[in-house]
């Protein structure tokens, strides 16, 4: 079983759109086992984005980032890392498909209302940043 680390980011929560991305997930069976809505400090989103450090859009992303609450999960599934990328869809939704997440709900890159771990190396050290191990529940 494999763990990963999604967010749903400031618009996602915003707009509203907190229980029809989790339902998606849960819909594809796999299962929440940690989860907090939360407001990320200059500190943790430098951590979270360290690899984006000095890219033309690093400022607005991190702007954007703390522009208001997000929700926080940890999710464990078969292939969990894999598929909820693909469930995202593409990083622009400019090239996002239509079902996908991003395809469904995002307009613009910057504005792109989840985040998703890309490797079981970023999930587990994402996953740390956020969460503790006490905080994850073991489930069925
Ligand atoms: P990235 O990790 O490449 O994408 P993903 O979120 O799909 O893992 O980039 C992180 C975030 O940075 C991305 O969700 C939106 C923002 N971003 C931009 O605003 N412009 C860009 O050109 C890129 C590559 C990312
Ligand atoms: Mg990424």
């Amino acid at each position: 079983m494999e763990r990963t680390f999604l967010m749903i980011k400031p618009d996602g929560v915003r707009r509203g759109l907190i229980g029809t991305i989790i339902a998606r997930f849960e819909a594809k069976g796999f299962k929440m086992i940690a989860g907090k809505l939360m407001t990320i400090s200059d500190e943790l989103v430098k951590k979270h984005y360290y690899e984006h450090e000095g890219r033309p859009y690093y400022n607005d992303l991190t702007t954007f980032m703390t522009s208001g609450p997000v929700f926080a999960m940890v999710w464990e599934g078969e292939n969990i890392i894999k598929l909820a990328r693909f469930m995202m869809g593409s990083t622009d939704p400019e090239k996002a498909a239509p079902g996908t997440i991003r395809g469904d709900y995002a307009t613009r890159m910057n504005r792109n209302v989840i985040h998703g771990s890309d490797s079981p190396e970023n999930a587990a050290r994402e996953i740390n940043l956020f969460f503790n191990e006490d905080e994850c529940v073991a489930r069925l």
